[in-house]
């Protein structure tokens, strides 16, 4: 009796833990945190197929590629309206899905597509509400690689605590099309999102609401990010929103404090600006071999605040190797020195310390390393 007892519970919990993986993340498609653009950013609702082909060219051809840059990915304001048998239809902007997706992986490169569990997306276009089965196969029909699915009017339709179900379901849906595809929740971290994203499928999910092209705004939401680290490792990540480098409202200082705060951050790492028509220094801000190499570090760990004086930050992320990457961050409104003491990384030996932007060594330090910060910058080094 006590035996059968014993081997029901066991299969009960077997079960259990089947589920809870057969409906957890895919993490193999995201062991480090996903690289590529997003046409949201700069595009917003004018984005045409004409511009998602450049987007691919450009990747393919100026280095991104190279650097680690490979999802290209259509945000909102493709669709049409959908057919006599319910089925997606792209707008008049993108006469042929098919043939754009198969132009991008022609590259080398993968392809997304973004859509809403309401009925309607944020700029009002058609969702999927009561048609995921139909459009997670019709994503992998067109051979897409990413869904970012975003929460918009699925406020109307659905209360807040449905929500884990409703992106369950498409989840689910996505696995029964049968092609591996990254899934993005973008719910601007309601319902503390970081707690569930991976259990109902999540390879990434949005922490905040929507980023813009202003220092305030980018710097509000990149260093409010510290306490999630927890939440996020290989297979998912925590989301701050795309990248805004290169989109012309900030200077070159507030984009290097960006791109080194999303590094740390081990952020997704989606350029938001337009890839046909960028500066050699947008370019180099986007594929500092150095820097990407802290955001794809394999060991996925998110970085935190490890010491603040007023303005003044210094943030760190352990690496796979055992060295530290470290940011010093000025958000004050002039010059100031910043002090990384090493006691807060835990390391009290003599260390070697490397700058990540200008790919020089900067010799051997005790105690402390110090570095004159612009206003609004980041310096970016690794800890050996
Ligand atoms: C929301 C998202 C943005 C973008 C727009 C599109 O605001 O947070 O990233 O996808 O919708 O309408």
């Amino acid at each position: 009796m006590a035996g059968r007892l014993m081997k029901t519970k066991l299969l009960v919990l077997f079960v259990a833990v089947a589920l809870r993986y057969a409906t957890a993340a895919d993490s193999t498609l995201s062991m480090t945190p996903p690289m590529g653009w997003n046409s949201w950013n700069h595009f917003a609702c004018k984005v045409t197929a004409d511009d998602v082909r450049a987007a691919a060219d450009a990747i393919a051809s100026n280095g991104m590629k190279a650097a680690g840059y490979v999802y290209v990915n259509i945000d909102d304001c493709w669709q049409g309206d959908r057919d006599e048998h319910g089925n997606i239809r792209p707008n008049t902007k993108f006469p042929d899905m098919k043939g754009l997706v198969d132009y991008i992986h022609s590259k080398g490169l993968k392809a997304g597509i973004y859509s809403t569990p309401g009925p309607k997306t944020c700029a009002k276009y058609e969702g999927s509400y009561g048609h995921e089965e139909q459009d997670a196969k019709q994503y992998a029909d067109w051979g897409f690689d990413y869904l970012k699915y975003d929460w918009c009017s699925a406020e109307k339709v659905y209360k807040r605590s449905d929500m884990q179900a409703v992106y369950q379901k498409m989840h689910d849906a996505l696995v029964r099309a049968g092609r591996p595809i990254v899934y993005s929740l973008c719910q601007y971290g309601y319902e503390r999102v970081w707690r569930w994203g991976a259990s109902v499928g999540g390879n990434l999910w949005r922490t905040t609401e929507d980023i813009d092209d202003h220092y305030d705004r980018m710097s509000v939401i990149g260093f409010d990010q510290d306490g999630l680290e927890p939440f996020a490792g290989p297979g998912h990540w925590n989301d701050p929103d795309m990248l805004e480098v290169g989109n012309g409202g900030m200077n070159h200082d507030e984009y290097v404090t960006h791109m080194s705060l999303w590094v740390l951050l081990a952020a997704p790492l989606l350029a938001g600006n337009d890839l046909s028509k960028m500066s050699q220094e947008t370019l180099d801000i986007l594929t500092n071999k150095e820097v990407v190499a802290v955001d794809q570090d394999a060991k996925g760990v998110q970085g935190r605040r490890v010491a603040q004086e007023g303005p003044l930050e210094v943030w760190a992320k352990p690496l796979a190797d055992g060295s530290v990457a470290v940011g010093l961050f000025n958000r004050g409104e002039s010059t100031n020195p910043i002090s990384v003491k090493f006691a807060d990384l835990g390391i009290r030996s003599t260390v070697h310390v490397r700058d990540l932007w200008q790919h020089k060594d900067l010799g051997a330090f005790n105690e402390s390393y110090t570095v004159e910060v612009p206003k609004h910058g980041a310096v970016l080094v690794r800890i050996q």
